[in-house]
């Protein structure tokens, strides 16, 4: 069912002028999530978890409300919540905390992950397995999904790290995870999720899915910049040293050692984006509000149309997941006559906004044998008058380039 979008865009600041298909970068702020952080600024101003005067204890119980909606969000428990700047430190934060502790260790001698990463999730997979002196796996791609027979080959009693995006930010295409946490877990493997591109776009439940750990940015679900997840299961949690040290993580300062305050706290050392924390519970309200179940019927609608249009202009090729039922709502191409900066420079003449390059997914790139693709992104508030603005305009780039 499409979404009454000119009712949608009525809760957002006026998009100017042309279409926004760069959601999968970051998407657009409504209203209420501003009013949100407006409010912690002249309402309740103070730092958490330290002052007892009003302000400071209304800030304390927002920032602690918001960490329960987001468990709830996700189907976790509030002590599994983390708030962290983003889906980058919460990966670099995960991966260090594996390291500093003995979790992994012994007999298990691989980490796996898969080409389809974001640099984000895998880059610190690459200098983990460097200092640990460990190999680090790739799973190959089938078309733009994952290759999950090659998959299945490659977890072994071997595999101590299992990282695996839960949709592609390229291809759109979301992968079966909960299909290779339980492989992973058969082989007694820690498996973590990266869950940024999904986030708002289709439900995250860690219990389905059966990750020991999950993470993901707020800005790409309608939340302020700076503000991120990482969620890790409660007996996992335990086991884990932390990574960052300050204010706040601590119960106690010795003149040469610390000891650790409870989780999460643990885990969350120094003054936190609070505005942007009190920001993220309004992006929840929002999307549980417009429910993201039927923003995901409104995608695929998007996803279907714009496809079935682009691969009508000639020398367009789409790398997209052509099941609308497995995409998050992203239709990346290549154009044969034409380099994706080019594409996207035309495209900006008419105010489309897509996003050329490799998205950070250098690999997934090299795996389809390309350098790099034009990537268009649907959120909610976009239409089916958006994809023939894209359309059209990619038709013009087409004759521009072919003439
Ligand atoms: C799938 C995926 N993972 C991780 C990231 C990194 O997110 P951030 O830049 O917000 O830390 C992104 C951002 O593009 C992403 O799309």
């Amino acid at each position: 069912m499409p979404l009454d979008t000119l009712k949608i865009k009525k809760e957002f600041p006026p998009i100017p002028d042309g279409v926004y298909l760069d959601s999968a970068a970051t998407s657009l702020t409504p209203l209420a999530v501003m009013d949100a952080e407006l409010e912690y600024y002249t309402d309740f101003r103070a730092n958490v978890h330290r002052g007892f005067f009003k302000e400071a204890v209304r800030a304390t119980e927002r920032y602690e409300e918001v960490r329960k909606r987001v468990a709830a969000f996700i189907h976790a428990d509030p002590e599994e919540i983390i708030f962290t700047s983003g889906a980058t430190e919460s990966s670099n934060m995960f991966v260090r905390m594996i390291d500093e502790s003995a979790v992994v260790a012994g007999e298990r001698m691989e980490i796996l992950s898969t080409v389809m990463e974001h640099h984000a999730g895998l880059v610190p997979l690459q200098q983990f397995a460097r200092r640990r002196g460990l190999p680090l796996r790739l799973i190959p791609m089938k078309g733009v999904a994952l290759d999950y027979e090659e998959g299945a080959q490659m977890i072994t009693k071997k595999t101590a790290l299992l990282s695996v995006m839960l949709a592609s930010n390229v291809s759109g295409a979301i992968n079966d995870v909960h299909l290779l946490a339980g492989l992973a877990h058969r082989e007694g493997a820690i498996v973590v999720v990266d869950a940024t591109a999904a986030a708002g776009h289709i439900p995250i439940d860690v219990q389905q899915l059966g990750c020991d750990a999950l993470y993901f940015s707020g800005h790409k679900m309608f939340a302020p910049t700076g503000v991120g997840v990482l969620f890790v299961k409660r007996e996992l949690l335990e086991k884990l040293s932390p990574s960052v040290f300050g204010g706040h993580m601590i119960s106690h300062v010795g003149e040469q050692v610390s000891e650790w305050a409870e989780i999460p706290s643990r885990f969350e050392a120094g003054t936190k984006n609070i505005a942007g924390v009190i920001g993220l519970g309004a992006a929840i309200d929002f999307l549980e509000r417009h429910d993201v179940n039927e923003i995901h019927g409104h995608v695929k609608e998007l996803v279907t149309y714009a496809v079935i249009e682009l691969e009508k202009i000639p020398g367009v090729t789409v790398i997209a997941e052509k099941d609308p039922e497995k995409n998050i709502g992203i239709v990346s191409f290549v154009c044969a006559w034409a380099h994706p900066h080019d594409v996207a420079e035309i495209l900006a003449r008419d105010n489309v906004a897509v996003r050329p390059g490799h998205h950070c997914a250098i690999l997934l790139h090299a795996a389809l044998r390309i350098p790099a693709s034009t990537r268009a992104s649907f959120h909610l508030y976009n239409s089916k008058n958006d994809v023939d603005m894209l359309v059209e305009s990619v038709k013009k780039a087409c004759a521009i380039f072919t003439q």
